[in-house]
């Protein structure tokens, strides 16, 4: 039987990569995304043509609760059960802490730790026995310096769940993990000013950003090995904040 795996945020960046190397692999896919329907409806025209699979895209922003209901309601609509269930997308705020509002740094926390956290109770009977959830985390939530602390702290606590859900998915069988990706060339860094950049590069073993298809290559090592469970792999490229 075709395993089925839903990446939030699966339409462009690291997700669409991570898309891409499961449809290959043969999985079934939805892929949720925020705003642009262009790029998720590009995106599942693409795959279903090149890959022999069924490619589902669907609207579900991260910062909305309602989100959490629409998701349910396709798995139940169309009877799925997940192999694997993959918190993607992340938000960030780049209001200067001395300027953050209470309810801007409230929709960071929502969007990162919350709506995965009440996703994964509301659909935890979609998930198949030995499958496995696996988070995007960050290098930000390793190394504790992000120019967001929003962003920075909500990353430690993605790690942290990770952590702790290891007890709690345990009677359902179901592994948890978490890559922490250090920079990742996709549209989030590219719109950062060459300066910056080059920065980052200089603070990198390698002196270059990840390219997603290399980082996609361990995500489906994560989904696909059985014996995996409450690790947060750092892929950095040797990064050092010095
Ligand atoms: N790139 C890096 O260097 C890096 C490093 C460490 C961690 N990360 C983490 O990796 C994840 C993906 O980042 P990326 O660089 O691949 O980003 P990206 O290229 O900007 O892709 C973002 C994806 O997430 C979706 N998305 C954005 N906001 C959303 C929302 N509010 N609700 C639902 N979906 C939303 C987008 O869909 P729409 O465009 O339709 O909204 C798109 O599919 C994030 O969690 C980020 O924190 C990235």
């Amino acid at each position: 039987m075709t395993k089925f795996a839903l990446i939030t945020g699966g339409t462009k960046g690291i997700g669409k990569a991570v898309a891409q190397i499961l449809a290959k692999a043969g999985y079934n896919l939805i892929l949720t995304y925020g705003n642009d329907v262009e790029a998720a409806q590009f995106v599942q025209a693409e795959f279903t043509e090149r890959f022999n699979t069924e490619i589902f895209i669907l609207q579900a922003d991260i910062t909305s609760e309602k989100s959490i209901q629409v998701i349910f309601d396709f798995l139940k609509s169309k009877d799925i059960r997940l192999f694997s269930l993959i918190f993607n997308a992340g938000i960030t705020s780049r209001t200067r802490f001395e300027d953050i509002k209470q309810e801007e740094w409230e929709r960071v926390f929502y969007a990162n730790v919350h709506f995965p956290v009440f996703l994964l109770q509301k659909i935890l009977s979609r998930i198949e026995i030995g499958g496995n959830v696996l988070f995007t985390g960050s290098l930000m939530g390793v190394y504790p310096h992000s120019v967001s602390l929003s962003y920075g702290v909500t990353k430690s606590a993605v790690h942290a769940l990770v952590q702790n859900f290891v007890k709690f998915m345990a009677p359902y069988k179901i592994r948890v993990n978490a890559i922490a990706p250090g920079f990742v060339d996709t549209d989030w860094q590219k719109t950062k000013p060459a300066e910056i950049r080059r920065n980052i590069e200089n603070k990198i073993a390698l002196e270059r950003f990840c390219d997603p298809d290399e980082l996609a290559e361990i995500y489906k090592l994560i989904v696909e090995n059985n014996y995996l469970n409450g690790e947060i792999i750092t892929v950095s490229g040797g990064y050092s904040y010095k």
